[in-house]
């Protein structure tokens, strides 16, 4: 069966309707002080799949999820599963700075010392994030699914795709190759202490008059993508496509991407918005497959 999580009901309905096996949703009431509560039916004697994302209130989905685990552990399900399209968390893999927990990590233990026996998630953050969970985890890319969208639904001329860092360039590259379009990439630096994020305004490639699509894993606050619109827009770009996995949008960051010359932003319902254009349910369909 498919347990909903509350972060999650439209995208486990699609993957138990693909899966064609019983849906069933937590009752989930939320107390004056913030607490959650969840009551669930008897899973005894099945194989369970819980769907549940972890974009914010994080700490407060985080606690629903191990709900969720916790009932499937005490009923002694047959196994469980367990799919967090978006890995929160996954940003801190490692202390950049002395003294600094790498909270990932405690995702991690707890998740694994809870009995799951498979974590499945979508273009986590970063691949040293995996190393945390052992070998349960799989981690899924949605680019395919992103790109093949882009094909169906946004009609480009002249296009160059631009990841806006460095470390998004072997993302961007395998949207490209799919898109069959050039790569390329903005040098985005960050400052450690202050989050600001700068990114060099003389470019060393043409984008005037062009159509631009910019890869990134995720949008959290909007500042890496207003700041690569702006360097982009004054550079003469035409219209800008945003495609990302997880869309956060956190602080009002859809307006302020679209007051920045964004066209249009395009991500996976990873987190459900009104950019969530591309279904995730067929990928993750299939690696549950896969799995029983
Ligand atoms: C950075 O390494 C990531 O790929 C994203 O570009 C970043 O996390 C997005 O964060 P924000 O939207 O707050 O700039």
């Amino acid at each position: 069966m498919v347990i909903a999580g509350p972060a999650s009901e439209q995208l486990a309905f699609n993957i138990a309707k693909r899966l064609n096996i019983k849906f069933i949703k937590p009752e989930l009431r939320i107390f004056a002080d913030g607490e959650s509560k969840i009551k669930l039916e008897s899973v005894e004697n099945n194989q369970c799949i819980i769907i549940q994302s972890l974009y914010p209130p994080i700490d407060r989905h985080i606690i629903q999820l191990l709900m969720m685990i916790q009932k499937c552990r005490r009923d002694k399900a047959l196994k469980t599963i367990v799919v967090i399209p978006y890995m929160a968390y996954a940003r801190q893999d490692k202390a950049f700075l002395e003294g600094e927990v790498i909270s990932i990590s405690i995702l991690a233990e707890i998740i694994e010392c809870f009995g799951v026996s498979r974590v499945i998630t979508v273009d986590i953050h970063s691949q040293s994030s995996l190393s945390y969970f052992g070998n349960i985890i799989k981690n899924i890319s949605a680019i395919p699914v992103l790109a093949e969208y882009t094909l169906q639904n946004v009609f480009l001329n002249n296009v160059l795709i631009i990841s806006p860092d460095f470390g998004g360039l072997k993302r961007a590259q395998k949207f490209g190759e799919i898109i069959q379009r050039e790569v390329t990439f903005l040098k985005k630096t960050r400052d450690r202490l202050t989050g600001m994020v700068s990114i060099e305004d003389v470019l060393d490639f043409k984008v005037k008059n062009k159509d631009v699509i910019l890869v990134d894993d995720m949008i959290s606050t909007g500042n890496s993508i207003i700041k690569a619109c702006e360097v982009l827009r004054k550079n003469g770009a035409e219209r800008i496509f945003v495609i990302c996995s997880h869309a956060l949008l956190l602080d009002k960051a859809l307006d302020k991407i679209i007051q920045a010359g964004a066209t249009e932003i395009i991500s996976t319902n990873s987190i459900p918005n009104s950019c969530s254009k591309v279904d995730l349910s067929k990928i993750i369909s299939e690696v549950i497959s896969e799995n029983s």
